[in-house]
């Protein structure tokens, strides 16, 4: 079949976080399915790999009552059933760093950026002869591509296609103001309609997928559990519940080219399960980078986006007190102020005990993942979550919070893998960052943990051909 896969971000090409990894990993094993999948994604400024771009010929022309954005679309060819397509614009990509937005907040025009991708990926794939049998439109900022296939915008003869619509994260919506219907031409009822883009008075993109795709997912079987309640519904869970003969929870996998202890070109040592001496050298120049000194005390690391949902405040709160024994943090992020400024004066308060580096550092996660004992991921909540499967490969046991993804990944209890704690709550922390201390004093058992995470399978062939059943399922309707 023909997937057209709408993503802002795409890794390695740019990411903030999962999505992109997603966006690089599933289209891939969708491919290696035997499907041709095309990808379609901004041409952000600042991008990995942009010499590997080449333009199709072909250019998108989007007629709004503001006036008209055009652009080329280039093209990135991964394998021969998959490619990465790029739509260029001066003014909504060329012309700045973030993805989203700048050190002000989000961009002022991030409805336009992103009516840019989620139509103009429709007419995309018009000009380039690609009549796909599925759209999988990811996340808010691709969530006006299942109203416009609905719709009729831009859909012409990709009308007939399946849409699928997934939630990487409940909680960023895309919410704008209601002139923002004027500003794109969008038709006031589709604003007013019972089921439509309304909420609040606001104009919401993700919910216009959630509402007009053929077929809703999220990235764990727990998150899609628990988008249905007031928790964690953001208030769209009478919706979701609506809709839940619709929702699937589909895990995540992990892109294993990427995230290989025993071929990462990243690491000063490679190891696997058979021999894990390599670690212990990955854990020496990580302490190195740090600046941190070399000894026998556990390594406990994290690479997070600085951002409430992650609970970074609450390590901030209970590090501190674990500090007291004889371990070492080190600790990759960059993101909300206040958080990068607790973390630099914890480092400072601790200059022997916490490394910190804030920035975005794929290369520096990599040695993380491997260097550190333990990884540390306190999150409020996690629609999946990818590091504490990196850290499970890389036999770094895992401490974790238990909500969303994180539950459907990590294993607890005496023989699991990993270290999981309920409340969220310094004491809670505190108690799961001790059992580690006990683990790591045992080194047999510490041993066992690291083996059977290790020995997990969390290659995207399985969830691939979820996605793969879903999308059949779909045609077949
Ligand atoms: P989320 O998408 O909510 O940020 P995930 O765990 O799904 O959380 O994915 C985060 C991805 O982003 C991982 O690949 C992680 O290594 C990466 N990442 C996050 N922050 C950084 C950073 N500061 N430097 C490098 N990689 C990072
Ligand atoms: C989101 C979620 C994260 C998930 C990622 C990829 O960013 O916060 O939990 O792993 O998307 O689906």
């Amino acid at each position: 079949m023909n997937v057209l896969f709408i993503s802002s971000e795409v890794a390695p090409f740019s990411k903030t976080g999962g999505l992109g990894d997603v966006a690089g990993a599933l289209p891939a094993a969708l491919a290696s399915l035997g499907h041709d999948v095309k990808v379609i994604t901004p041409r952000y400024r600042d991008m990995r790999g942009a010499e590997q771009l080449v333009p199709t010929g072909q250019s998108l022309l989007l007629r709004f009552p503001f006036g008209e954005l055009s652009g080329p679309i280039l093209s990135a060819r991964v394998s021969e059933r998959l490619e990465v397509l790029f739509l260029e614009n001066a003014f909504l990509f060329g012309n700045r760093h973030g993805l989203y937005g700048d050190a002000w907040g989000a961009y002022a025009d991030n409805h336009r950026r992103f009516a840019y991708l989620g139509v103009g990926a429709l007419q995309a794939a018009q000009r380039l002869r690609f009549i796909p049998d599925v759209v999988h439109a990811n996340d808010w900022q691709a969530g006006l591509s299942p109203v416009a296939l609905r719709r009729g915008f831009q859909a012409g003869p990709l009308a007939q296609a399946k849409s699928v619509f997934t939630i990487h994260n409940l909680a960023y919506q895309g919410q704008f103001p209601k002139d923002v219907m004027g500003d794109l031409g969008l038709p006031w009822d589709l604003f007013t309609a019972h089921d439509g883009l309304e909420f609040h008075d606001t104009v919401n993109f993700l919910k216009a997928g959630l509402v007009f795709s053929d077929a809703l997912t999220t990235v764990s079987p727990t998150y899609a559990k628990e988008i249905q309640t007031p928790e964690q519904g953001y208030g769209l869970e009478g919706l979701l519940r609506h809709r839940a003969h619709r929702l699937h929870g589909i895990l995540n996998g992990v892109d294993t080219h990427e995230w290989n202890p025993e071929d990462d070109a990243h690491l000063p040592a490679r190891y696997g399960l058979k021999d894990l001496t390599g670690k212990a050298v990955c854990k020496r120049e990580l302490l190195a980078r740090f600046g941190l000194e070399d000894g026998p005390a556990p390594v406990f690391g994290f690479v997070s986006r600085l951002a409430w949902q992650k609970g970074v405040d609450l390590l901030l709160e209970a590090l501190p007190t674990a500090l007291h024994a004889d371990l070492r943090v080190v600790g990759v992020g960059s993101g909300e102020g206040p958080l990068e400024e607790g973390l630099l004066a914890l480092q400072a308060r601790y200059p022997k005990q916490v490394g910190v580096h804030l920035g975005f550092d794929p290369a520096l996660s990599h040695l993380v993942e491997a260097g550190a004992d333990f990884f540390l991921m306190p999150s409020r909540y996690e629609p999946c979550g990818l590091n504490q499967m990196y850290s499970l490969r890389y036999g770094t046991v895992p401490i974790v919070r238990a909500t969303g993804g994180l539950v459907d990944t990590v294993e607890g209890g005496l023989d699991g893998n990993g270290i999981l704690f309920e409340a969220f709550h310094k004491s809670a922390l505190l108690a799961a960052i001790r059992r580690a201390l006990a683990l790591y004093a045992d080194p047999p058992r510490l041993d066992e943990f690291r083996r059977r995470g290790m020995e997990k399978d969390f290659s995207w062939g399985a969830s691939g051909r979820r996605y793969e059943a879903l999308f059949h399922d779909l045609m077949a309707e």
